[in-house]
């Protein structure tokens, strides 16, 4: 963990209803979570049920979008650009999420330029990379994530408000989880990537958070590994397990 703080994602993907969106909120504002100076906690509701959640939600979290155009404002039919975003005071982004990846087509490169575009708006991003099953057993998981990531730095010099969120695709929603050692090696990588490629300044501070299948059981363990800065969690976020999530950043 170290000096960065600990950050935990709640990402609710396609679900939810008025009823169960009032319900979930509910819950969270009853939690007893840690301080807001030892983690940052993040929802990401579905983009019409942003405004429901920011009018309810304890003031201690914050809110994502789940995603975003790479231009501003226009002629984009079913697009949310980075000013519509920060003109409703929502703080982060979900981008290049593995869903968004394989059943939208987005490509690094795309990613990479939302990614510029929103920082350049002022938003926070969460940059999801990670590789498919595939790529694991073909011991590609390395230049994988590598690949994801360099047109990101080709394109920006400040990641202060990055947080990269590694979830491995196999991982996620499979109730498969990477084990600790998995998802440290990972880390790890990553973090000597951005050493040798961007600084040594970014990669001490750039949260590197994990991904898939994070549960209520397995994340006080994973989150002892020291390259793990925190979660993405997407089913357990929609329960009350994702209280206990937030509490394992201690
Ligand atoms: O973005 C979070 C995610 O893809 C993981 O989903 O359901 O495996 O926790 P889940």
């Amino acid at each position: 963990m170290g000096a960065r703080k600990f950050f935990v994602g709640g990402n609710w993907k396609c679900n939810g209803t008025v009823k169960s969106v009032e319900s979930l909120v509910d819950t969270l504002n009853n939690g007893t979570v840690p301080g807001a100076d030892v983690v940052e906690v993040v929802v990401a509701p579905t983009a019409v049920h942003i405004p429901l959640v920011q009018s309810s939600l304890r003031k201690d979290f914050a809110i994502a979008a789940q995603n975003a155009w790479v231009k501003g404002s226009g002629a984009y039919t079913g697009e949310l650009s980075a000013e519509i975003l920060t003109d409703l005071g929502i703080p982060w982004v979900i981008l290049g999420h593995s869903e968004r990846r394989a059943l939208i087509g987005e490509s690094s490169e795309l990613i990479a330029d939302k990614t510029k575009y929103c920082l350049d708006k002022g938003l926070g991003v969460i940059l999801c990379i990670g590789e498919s099953l595939e790529e694991r057993e073909a011991g590609k998981t390395f230049e994988v994530v590598a690949g994801q990531l360099a047109p990101v730095a080709e394109k920006i010099s400040d990641w202060s408000k990055v947080v990269v969120a590694y979830e491995p695709v196999w991982a996620i929603g499979t109730g498969k989880v990477a084990s600790p050692e998995q998802a440290q090696e990972t880390h790890a990588q990553i973090r000597a990537w951005l050493a040798e490629k961007v600084s040594a300044d970014v990669a001490g501070a750039t949260r590197i958070i994990y991904g898939g299948s994070v549960s209520a059981s397995n994340s006080d363990t994973l989150a002892t590994e020291k390259d793990i800065d925190g979660f993405l969690v997407g089913g357990a976020s929609l329960k009350p397990d994702f209280l206990k999530v937030i509490n394992s950043a201690t």
